[in-house]
């Protein structure tokens, strides 16, 4: 046995056969960790056992035709939102990688997701954070109290898989992967490559063993998942919790699916007996809408197959600095910028002097273009100070001769924007001639070629 050191960055994850201050990876500093690995010489192996070892002729492979697609069983959870993102369910013996800030409500949604399943399938929750009493606490306020749910608070990974073997659960819950270590290795616990191993540890105990295995990861403040972004690639499905402490609200994302689409969000609302599904976002979003004040527009985003509705508010102010402020939340920086620009060139408005604050109220972060036409009719409102009326909502991508250019999924849009009441809905003047003509929508469709039809509306 020879033993090889290898430089690991605890941030990225680079690796490296010698120490650097800074991290060429990633930039961060001091961040490389030494960690020592025992491997076998191929010499000493010798070359004729690493390429024979196989003793029979017969092939291994299978012919793709021949595999049974009933292998990927998916446990349903009942919670829908949940159950949405991940594709239809948990799938049997794979692995999710559930990351999000701390305080967020990763460990208050996996055990709601252990209560919901836990009359139907055996469950394992580990936790390395908490104590029994802390978690039969939490459990009792949100009243997730289930038969087959084992709780072990451990934070050796042999002796998780040691439990594994005797409980023999459908899922495990790792909470949190940080506070794992592992005896039979070398470094020191709370290192990269101490989460790397006993997170390769446990995934390939519980695909063995046909149990899927469900990891909470801590993210770190910019965003990464602490130390090892190596665990995304490791875990068949990564998802993100996130949300903004001020708002009581969480949207769960996919970043990563190998049994589904990614582009599916589950919203919940955190309230005092923990995480509730929002089933329609869109009323949420838009039950606080100020009326009859300038500066605010409705329009729809499409997240994955859901439209959603928000508001976004633009406040427009003579500057009294020598360059005007720009400030987005919610929407980005550039985009806005470009939208200005368009504004004061095709259509004559003077936003050089004045400071233009816009925001996407609720918290939600948008980045679809179909949302530039409402941005500009917020503009063009707050500008003026002439209130767009509340049962308006404008879909629409902005060009920058001034031009509304076609979106995709209007029909999903106007019907959701239908549904919670709007009367008057701008579209592209594109998506009009293709939507049906005798179709009887509900509201009143107005198709919109260029921004001066839109400044038409305000005179
Ligand atoms: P938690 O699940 O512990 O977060 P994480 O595991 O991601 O670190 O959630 C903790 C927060 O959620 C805490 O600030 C309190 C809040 N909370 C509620 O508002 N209602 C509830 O029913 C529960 C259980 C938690
Ligand atoms: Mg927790």
């Amino acid at each position: 046995m020879k033993t090889r050191s290898e430089f690991i960055c605890a941030e990225c994850g680079y690796k490296s056969t010698k120490w650097y201050g800074r991290c060429p990876g990633c930039g961060s500093w001091n961040t490389l960790e030494e960690t020592s690995e025992e491997y076998e010489a191929a010499s000493v192996l010798g070359k004729k056992d690493i390429h024979k070892r196989r003793t029979s002729d017969s092939s291994l492979s299978v012919k793709l035709r021949d595999i049974s697609a009933s292998d990927n069983i998916r446990i349903l959870t009942g919670i829908s939102e949940f159950d949405r993102v991940l594709g239809g369910g948990i799938v049997n013996g794979s692995a999710v990688l559930l990351s999000g800030e701390p305080g967020i409500g990763k460990s208050t949604m996996l055990l709601q997701v252990c209560a919901a399943l836990g009359n139907s399938e055996k469950l394992l929750y580990v936790s390395g954070e908490e104590s029994q009493g802390q978690i039969k606490l939490r459990a009792k306020r949100i009243k997730a109290e289930t038969d087959e749910l084992y709780i072990f608070t451990e934070t050796e990974i042999n002796n998780i898989c040691d439990e594994i073997d005797v409980i023999s659960p459908d899922v495990v819950i790792i909470d949190s992967i940080q506070t794992m270590y592992d005896d039979e290795s070398a470094s020191a616990p709370g290192t990269v490559s101490q989460i790397k191993n006993c997170a390769q540890k446990l995934i390939r105990y519980a695909k063995t063993n046909n149990c899927a295995v469900v990891i909470v990861g801590h993210v770190n403040k910019d965003g990464a998942i602490a130390g090892p972004k190596v665990l995304e690639h490791m875990v068949d499905t990564v998802l993100y919790f996130e949300g903004e402490k001020q708002h009581s609200y969480r949207i769960l994302r996919a970043v990563k699916n190998r049994f589904g689409s990614t582009n599916e969000i589950g919203v919940f609302e955190m309230r005092e007996n923990g995480l509730c599904e929002v089933e329609n976002p869109s009323e949420m979003l838009l039950s606080e809408r100020s009326d009859q004040v300038s500066g605010n527009c409705t329009l729809c985003v499409m997240e994955g197959t859901r439209p959603i509705l928000v508001e976004i508010q633009a406040l427009v102010s003579p500057t009294v600095f020598p360059s005007p402020r720009r400030m987005a939340s919610g929407i980005d920086y550039n985009r806005v910028s470009l939208i200005t620009a368009v504004l004061e060139k095709r259509l004559g408005l003077k936003f050089s002097s004045q400071d233009v604050y816009i925001n996407v109220a609720g918290g939600l972060h948008i980045d679809e273009p179909s949302s530039d036409l409402a941005a500009c009719i917020a503009l063009i409102s707050g500008y003026k100070d002439i209130p767009v009326p509340d049962n308006v909502i404008a879909i629409g991508e902005i060009g920058l001769s001034g031009e509304c250019r076609g979106v995709g999924y209007i029909e999903n849009r106007i019907n959701e924007a239908v549904r919670l009441g709007f009367t008057k809905i701008l579209i592209p003047y594109k998506n009009y001639l293709k939507l049906q003509k005798n179709k009887k929508y509900g509201a009143e469709i107005i198709p919109v070629k260029s921004l001066f039809e839109v400044l038409k509306l305000f005179i």
